[in-house]
């Protein structure tokens, strides 16, 4: 999908809890294990949580996507001066070794080719630095991992492909990197937010509803459910770190 694209979704992601805060925030953070003073890359920052809370540490954040209206978005937003780049994950315009840190939060399953953006966020990352991915996996079930991809297909035009949790850590072993931590947790949403934030019709809404709900192995796994407070279903996500090598 076009970087166009990922501009018109600002305010959507701006205003999205599921990127504003919750347990992926949290243990992203925890992972990097940034100190105050370390130059921090924060990749496919969209409208910058990521990058802010690191900021807080106090670190030196460079925030970088390839939707200039995100940079502009997370630069003003930003609670301290930080800087922002426009670059490709799959070509990351920094120089070999310059980052102590670099993160990716729910971006991964964007990517047409993970195994090269993520030899890029390594080639830019110091020997001994750390590479923290975090984002939707695949769930162990091949049935209910093909249900995820059509869903998410048909939600978001700009989702290639969620991956298994095994794939990610194999990924980031071939390009150098030693798992330090992982783990799974859940990222909550609410149904009809996360519609609303790619511009859904009500009959795509529908359609989307049902596959969450028909399928009872389906409906299990993503515990999609109607409560007093709207519709509600949870994906599962991979925090991993890892060091790079050599
Ligand atoms: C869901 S948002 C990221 C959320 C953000 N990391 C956070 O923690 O709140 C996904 C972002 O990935 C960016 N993106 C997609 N493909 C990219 C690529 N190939 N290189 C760099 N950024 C990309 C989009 O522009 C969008 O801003």
């Amino acid at each position: 999908m076009s970087q166009a694209a990922f501009d018109d979704r600002v305010a959507a992601y701006a205003q999205s809890p599921t990127h504003r805060e919750g347990p992926t925030l949290d243990l992203t953070r925890a992972f990097a294990r940034a100190h105050p003073g370390d130059l921090v890359l924060d990749v496919s920052t969209g409208t910058g949580f990521t990058a802010h809370a690191l900021a807080a540490t106090p670190t030196l954040v460079v925030a970088a996507d390839i939707a200039p209206n995100m940079l502009r978005h997370t630069r003003a937003a930003a609670p301290c001066e930080i800087r922002v780049v426009q670059t490709d994950t799959h070509t990351l315009a920094f120089a070999d070794r310059t980052f102590d840190v670099v993160t990716c939060r729910h971006a991964f399953h964007h990517y047409q080719d993970g195994r090269t953006a993520l030899g890029e966020m390594t080639r830019v990352v110091r020997p001994g630095g750390r590479v923290v991915i975090t984002d939707t996996i695949s769930p162990d079930d091949a049935h209910v991992a093909e249900a995820m991809h059509e869903i998410e297909s048909l939600r978001d035009p700009s989702h290639v492909c969620n991956r298994y949790a095994g794939q990610i850590l194999d990924l980031m072993a071939d390009v150098g990197l030693s798992i330090e931590r992982n783990t799974g947790t859940r990222t909550a949403q609410d149904f009809d937010g996360w519609c609303s934030r790619t511009g859904v019709s009500d009959d795509l809404r529908q359609q989307l509803w049902r596959a969450f709900t028909e399928d009872a192995r389906v409906r299990a796994a993503f515990d999609a459910r109607e409560t007093g407070d709207g519709r509600r279903f949870n994906w599962p996500v991979l925090v991993a770190a890892g060091v790079r090598r050599t």
